[in-house]
């Protein structure tokens, strides 16, 4: 991995703070200063930062329930990310695992686990996002149909595998989807003719959003649940 992003995972600093550290001279293998951030190095040598050896972090598994207003990002220049909702030490070891838009409420993953995120992310795994979905128009039973079927999206190669659709009322319905198409459940609403007016993501595969969590609140996934992907 390259070492910059090894001081930081090693220290909980930034990327940035890390590539600051190692330019100043302070990190060193075998009393030689590396100075390059970008060198590649393996994790297991013995690295050290002012003489205290560094050491990779056991990988961290989150649950956020995402509010809305914050970006599905772990850095932005301009809007407040899902990170900053997040104290922990090597928080800047987090990427997101399937994104949720700015105004999408619920249930966001995040983790320092690459395998582990990949085996989520993976089109092929098509594991299964259910979405709490508020309209603005109720919608017909034909459109409930397609929804069901599998719509041919404007710019996609393929049409959404079939959804599952359970209605809660007449302007809500529970939508369970095995894609991650760019802004799929606003198209796949949109072109059964009507709008999403709130969306929140309640369960990705078998794990669902824990109950306890306001908006905002994040903790650590149980082993049974990171286990589950
Ligand atoms: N589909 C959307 O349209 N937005 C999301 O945030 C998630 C799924």
């Amino acid at each position: 991995m390259r070492l910059d992003q090894f001081v930081s995972q090693a220290t909980g600093l930034s990327r940035s703070q890390a590539q600051r550290l190692i330019k100043a001279g302070a990190i060193t293998l075998h009393d030689q200063v590396l100075k390059n951030p970008s060198q590649h190095i393996e994790p297991h040598l013995p690295i050290q930062y002012e003489h205290t050896l560094l050491t990779l972090p056991q990988p961290l598994y989150l649950m956020l329930n995402k509010p809305q207003g914050v970006v599905s990002a772990t850095s932005d220049a301009h809007q407040p990310t899902v990170l900053d909702l997040i104290q922990h030490p090597h928080k800047h070891s987090l990427h997101v695992v399937g994104r949720l838009d700015k105004d999408t409420t619920g249930l966001l993953l995040l983790t320092s686990d690459g395998d582990w995120s990949h085996r989520i992310a993976a089109p092929r795994k098509q594991i299964g996002k259910t979405y709490l979905v508020t309209l603005a128009d109720a919608l017909t039973h034909s459109a409930l149909k397609q929804l069901e079927q599998g719509i041919h999206l404007e710019g996609e190669k393929r049409p959404t595998s079939p959804a599952q659709v359970a209605l809660v009322s007449d302007l809500q319905l529970r939508l369970t989807i095995y894609e991650g198409m760019y802004h799929q459940v606003k198209r796949m609403i949109a072109a059964v003719g009507s709008k999403v007016v709130a969306l929140h993501r309640e369960q990705i595969g078998e794990l669902s959003l824990d109950k306890d969590l306001a908006l905002g609140e994040w903790r650590e996934l149980s082993y049974e649940e990171r286990a589950l992907f």
